[in-house]
């Protein structure tokens, strides 16, 4: 296929190297192979409301260390069951051919989508439907089992380290317990690597439910050997052994509608109860999706965004980029979206950390 002019959007949650990645995009394009770019404002909902710009080499300049999008990003706008109001009430429909016949008007030929989960199985949707697309894989959770790692995580995973560095000294100093709860949706990448990072005493996530008795006696021994603090790091989507997931809120609207959070409080007073000791707790929240991105994801995202057009350019269309060992390359976005990665509870980053005296609960 001859292609004159591309688009790009980012979807889902924001991340860090987002603008990395939509700059290397732009310039990748332009410089090998002399394509326009259009970006959507706003993700998928761009693409519905026809909102975009063309994006210059100017456009993209001095934003490669930049946290955020300057594309603008949505979590609610799939074009496949699009929210819309009539009379009061929350419908949803599919303007998912209207979505390309904008792209058509605005001879857009192919589509790059920068997304999670959620948005890259929207981006297979449409290729399904035979519009030309390719994916890129973005998501601090690390989530995604056709790469071996997704732009954002490091950063989240610096920005998490970082705290519990700073927890340490105040925990230390004032004899407590400090619990940490981080983000990670499902999957306990960020809690485990964090807490190994930051040297955590237990790390609790959703791939190895727990008990508070077993955090407590970690917590206790500790105390008896003179230790009298301990780190608790908690993913957002840990349970209790035969417990539930601790929901924070539901956004209808949303490619997925449950936001997680709450547990780090639930299981600060249960530990604070079983162990006599003063229990404190931080919720991370969004400051591990902000920020600059880490030099290791600066560099990642410029990868997958030079990747990423040159899929367009072989014609690869329904793939996405993914990093396997030390190559960028191109796998499809039904393998990409078919399995969430989750951390292997027996596998050998589990077993460093019990190693070196982690608990698990
Ligand atoms: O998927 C990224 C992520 O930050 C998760 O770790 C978290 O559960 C979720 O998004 C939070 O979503 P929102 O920004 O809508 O609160």
């Amino acid at each position: 296929m001859k292609i004159k002019r591309i688009g790009v959007l980012t979807g889902g949650g924001d991340c860090p190297g987002l603008n990395a990645v939509i700059r290397a995009v732009v310039k990748t394009a332009i410089r090998q192979y002399n394509y326009e770019v259009v970006g959507f404002i706003n993700g998928f909902a761009g693409m519905i409301k026809k909102e975009y710009r063309l994006l210059t080499e100017q456009e993209v300049s001095g934003i490669l260390h930049r946290g955020g999008t300057i594309l603008g990003t949505t979590n609610r706008d799939n074009p496949f069951r699009y929210a819309v109001k009539e009379n009061g009430e929350l419908v949803f429909k599919d303007v998912s051919e209207q979505a390309i016949a904008n792209l058509q008007e605005l001879g857009v030929d192919a589509l790059v989508v920068i997304g999670g989960d959620g948005s890259l199985a929207i981006a297979n949707e449409f290729y399904q439907k035979g519009l030309p697309v390719v994916g890129i894989p973005k998501t601090i959770d690390n989530d995604l089992s056709a790469t071996d790692t997704t732009f954002g995580f490091d950063t989240a995973l610096t920005t998490a380290s970082e705290a519990i560095d700073k927890l340490h000294t105040t925990a230390e100093s004032h004899h407590r317990v400090m619990v940490l709860e981080v983000m990670g949706r499902y999957a306990g990448w960020i809690a485990l690597h964090a807490g190994i990072a930051g040297g955590a005493d237990v790390i609790l996530i959703p791939e190895k439910p727990f008990t508070i008795e077993g955090a407590c006696a970690k917590i206790k021994e500790r105390a008896s050997k003179g230790k009298k603090f301990s780190i608790v790091v908690v993913a957002e989507g840990a349970t209790i052994k035969d417990g539930e997931l601790v929901v924070q809120r539901v956004v209808k609207e949303s490619h997925d509608s449950i936001r997680l959070g709450g547990i780090g409080n639930q299981i600060g007073e249960a530990i604070e109860a079983c162990t006599g000791m003063e229990t404190r707790v931080t919720v991370l929240g969004h400051l591990q999706r902000g920020g600059s991105p880490t030099a290791f994801d600066r560099i990642l995202s410029t990868r997958y965004g030079v990747g990423g057009v040159d899929l367009v350019a072989q014609d690869k269309f329904g793939q996405m980029v993914a990093l396997k060992g030390t190559d960028i390359v191109g796998v499809t976005l039904e393998s990409a979206v078919s399995q969430l990665k989750k951390v292997d509870p027996d596998g050998e980053l589990v077993h460093a950390a019990e190693s070196v005296g982690i608990c698990f609960g």
